[in-house]
């Protein structure tokens, strides 16, 4: 008997581990035949550790497993499927899991992640096949026409990157992933690497055949352990059954891969600053341009893709462009790994075609905030994106809605909070985490974030309030129209929605005494 027990830092954060040794236990206790397969996760976060058992009737799940239940759940025929109340029938029909559209994480928490045959079995390396019998050109062709935008937050066109890498002549190139997933609220990527790290391989191979790069690194956070470790794991793998290395898939092409990791700072996840960290520098952004494309890792024409961006390129290649253009709305083409977090009754991972609205991710799908109380504020798009209020929440996501209204997509994170939320420490909190992770190279960021936190306490204390409010508007445009890269420029989007939405907490602050400390 198959038994599905997440190895993923989500799932081993709530205790899928304890599951698993007093599952190991009960077992040899009971003469049962067990095999432990360690997937990665669904996604359902609320429902974690969840535990799947692979019966004639397809995969039946329990959740959230605690290891004190595993005597019950063996009493009661868990591993039959038999009915408890953690029993949530039949994997594939829970409703959560069944109104989505899984194209990236088609196989995340269904394989062995690191089980090259299971990821084969279940479509795995189709596309880098299909790659190779349509050959470079025709594979950037295809992924233009696909769609597909960079999954980090700038939404930039992957195919038109490619294709600058693939038309600037140089004797090396290098394919970078960054999975430095620095935004709150985001896991997205995590999951992949933990979950089903081929298809970020075979996406990285794909492009470094496409655009003539023999060598792929991946930057990942040092915060990130277990995915690093899963993810060299299956590079071997990978290497040793010639998935990559001199000849890959017995072609005349050479890939190969390493995994770098980084060390915990937030602008590291900014491309020029991860290069100068790939190679060993302090991480100070770099001036663009020169473009990584053109000049990237040391000084080498460079594709520089976040990891979500590459594990969806298999799939465009698979099915063809036709396939995943179909999905999503106006230039918002396929589908979006949505993460939704903080203060969210049903948080996870979510991925759906574009256009849904906001609304129907936090209220219908997220159902509503954890602690009961009604959603006074979201922020998409981790701690340089915009807050907004329940009335914006009819807004699709989509990359050009959410700009309309001052807002971004970013990287997809949806961070939930409630009516207790205090808006002007939110904004303070802007500044200050900008002022924290500055790399310092330039003054509206360096000094503005530092200038920020100081202006909004003399708000929040109602000294000289409506000059204040002045200056700090003045501010948030300085450093959005004068900072070198987006964490400066972007951290006004917080701050001045928080200002635009919420006025009423800048005016009300002094009589809030968690905000006047
Ligand atoms: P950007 O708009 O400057 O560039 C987007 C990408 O397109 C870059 O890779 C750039 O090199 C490339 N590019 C631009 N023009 C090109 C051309 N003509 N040919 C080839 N490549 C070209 O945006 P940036 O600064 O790279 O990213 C900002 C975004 O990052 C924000 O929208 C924010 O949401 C997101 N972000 C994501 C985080 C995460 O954890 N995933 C953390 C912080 C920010
Ligand atoms: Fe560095 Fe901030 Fe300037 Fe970016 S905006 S280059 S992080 S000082």
């Amino acid at each position: 008997i198959r038994v599905f027990i997440p190895r993923d830092a989500g799932a081993i954060a709530v205790g899928a581990d304890e599951v698993v040794v007093a599952l190991e236990k009960a077992a040899k206790r009971r003469g049962l035949s067990i095999e432990i397969v360690r997937n990665g996760s669904r996604g359902l976060y609320w429902l974690e550790p969840m535990v799947e058992i692979a019966t004639g009737r397809g995969r039946i799940a329990y959740g959230p497993v605690d290891a004190g239940d595993i005597d019950e759940l063996l009493d009661a025929g868990m591993l039959d499927g038999g009915a408890h109340r953690l029993c949530l029938g039949i994997t594939d029909d829970i409703p959560w899991l069944k109104r989505q559209t899984r194209l990236t994480f088609a196989r995340c928490g269904v394989i062995d992640p690191v089980s090259l045959d299971d990821y084969r079995a279940h479509g795995g390396y189709r596309g880098l096949e299909r790659a190779l019998t349509i050959g470079p050109e025709a594979s950037v062709e295809e992924v233009f026409q696909s769609g597909l935008r960079g999954r980090g937050g700038a939404g930039f066109p992957t195919g038109i990157k490619w294709r600058t890498v693939a038309q600037t002549i140089a004797p090396q190139k290098y394919i970078v992933c960054n999975a430095d997933e620095g935004d709150s609220g985001t896991f997205a990527d995590r999951m992949i690497m933990e979950g089903d790290p081929f298809v970020l391989i075979e996406g990285m191979t794909i492009a470094g055949i496409a655009v003539g790069a023999t060598k792929g690194y991946i930057y990942c956070r040092s915060e990130y352990p277990l995915a690093i470790a899963v993810m060299n794991d299956a590079i071997r793998a990978a290497r040793s059954n010639g998935m990559l290395g001199a000849s890959v898939c017995g072609s005349d092409y050479m890939f190969d891969l390493e995994v770098r990791s980084g060390a915990g700072a937030y602008v590291c996840g900014e491309e020029t600053s991860l290069l100068e960290s790939l190679e060993g520098k302090r991480a100070l952004v770099r001036a663009k341009p020169p473009l990584p494309a053109h000049q990237g890792l040391f000084g080498k024409p460079t594709v520089i893709n976040n990891v979500l961006s590459l594990a969806t390129v298999p799939i465009v290649l698979d099915k063809g462009p036709e396939f995943y253009k179909d999905f999503g709305m106006g230039r918002s083409r396929g589908t979006m790994p949505i993460q939704l977090a903080g203060n969210i009754k049903h948080g996870g991972l979510f991925e759906v075609a574009f256009g849904i609205t906001l609304g129907e991710l936090v209220e219908e799908i997220g159902g509503g905030t954890a602690s009961g109380r009604p959603v006074r504020a979201v922020q998409v798009g981790g701690p340089l994106g915009a807050y907004f209020p329940p009335s914006l929440f009819d807004t699709p996501f989509d990359y050009e809605a959410f700009a309309a209204r001052d807002g971004l997509i970013g990287h997809g994170g949806i961070v939930v909070f409630d009516d207790q939320v205090d808006m002007a420490r939110q904004a303070r909190f802007a500044m200050e985490f900008c002022a924290i992770e500055s790399c310092g190279k330039c003054t509206p960021c360096r000094l503005g974030s530092t200038r920020g936190v100081e202006t909004i306490d003399r708000i929040i204390k109602n000294e000289k309030r409506a000059e204040n409010l002045v200056v700090l508007e003045d501010l948030c445009n300085t450093m959005k129209f004068g900072s070198l890269c987006a964490l400066g420029g972007f951290t006004p989007y917080p701050v001045m929605s928080a200002l635009t939405h919420f006025p009423e907490d800048f005016g009300a602050a002094p009589t809030r005494p968690e905000a006047a400390e």
